[in-house]
């Protein structure tokens, strides 16, 4: 479905879940974070009810998300259910690997192929430091196990501080070309005022060929990460909260005021 900008909106994030095992400091507090309530969180069967009338309105490319994607509980049905829905023509999904290393091979058998992993340093105590208490021995085993089982591509999610030539930057694009996977640098965003501005380059910089939407764990579909807009699912329906989202969607993002990544999925 083309927006009034006519761009053409193909493109689902779905966050599953807005917990997270670890607590990277560019993204969560680290305590005192705002859980969902089990009843506001979509359920298997809204959310696959909800992506496939996304698909009728053009939807053919969908991501899976978080918080932590692994850690919402039957996730492996949950994406077997997504990957039979007729019409995706690419579905992946972006985790931090923690838990791939037993997930990789369900995963890849209930029709999952490609994933993005985030991982921002190769030093064991650096990658601790940054997840607040994160093991980068779970996200090695959990890449190599998935590489083993066929995904393809995998591509490394490394946020920078400030330029793709720092160190952990170098260090993560030596291991990610030795093992084949693909980077891809995503400049640090501020959140700590609670408002993320928007970025320039990396992911989500270029507003005029945006095509993307965001359903967020408890069900609000979300036409702009920079932006506040939200339509209940549960309120409008989902064909006519796609259609707001998408009728809605700004031309370009300024701020968001509720500064929450683990909730809208990155
Ligand atoms: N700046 C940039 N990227 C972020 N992410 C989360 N918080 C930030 C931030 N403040 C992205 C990272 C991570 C993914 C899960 O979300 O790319 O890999
Ligand atoms: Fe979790 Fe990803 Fe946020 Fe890190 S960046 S706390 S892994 S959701």
């Amino acid at each position: 479905m083309l927006d009034r900008y006519n761009r053409n909106i193909n493109y689902l994030r779905i966050s599953v879940t807005d917990r997270c095992n670890l607590r990277c400091t560019y993204c969560m507090p680290e305590d005192g974070v705002t859980i969902l309530q089990h009843k506001d969180i979509l359920t298997f069967d809204e959310i696959v009810d909800f992506t496939k009338v996304a698909v009728s309105l053009g939807i053919n490319k969908v991501r899976i998300t978080g918080g932590e994607p692994l850690v919402r509980r039957g996730i492996v049905d949950l994406v077997r259910m997504i990957a039979e829905i007729d019409g995706i023509d690419d579905l992946s999904m972006t985790t931090n690997a923690i838990l791939m290393q037993q997930f990789a091979k369900p995963l890849f058998d209930a029709g999952l192929h490609r994933i993005n992993v985030s991982l921002d340093t190769t030093n064991p105590e650096k990658f601790n430091s940054i997840t607040r208490g994160g093991n980068i021995e779970d996200v090695f085993k959990g890449l190599e196990e998935a590489k083993k089982v066929g995904f393809n591509p995998i591509k490394i999610n490394c946020v920078i501080e400030k330029t793709s030539s720092e160190p952990d930057a170098l260090a993560v694009k030596e291991y990610a070309s030795k093992q084949g996977f693909e980077v891809r640098f995503i400049p640090m965003m501020k959140l700590d005022k609670g408002i993320f501005g928007q970025v320039e380059g990396g992911e989500g910089g270029n507003c005029a060929s945006c095509n993307r939407l965001r359903l967020t764990a408890n069900g609000f579909i979300k036409p702009c990460l920079f932006s506040d807009l939200g339509y209940s699912v549960r309120e409008l329906g989902a064909k006519a909260a796609i259609e707001m989202a998408i009728g809605l969607k700004p031309e370009s993002g300024t701020s968001n005021q509720s500064g929450k990544f683990y909730n809208i999925g990155g």
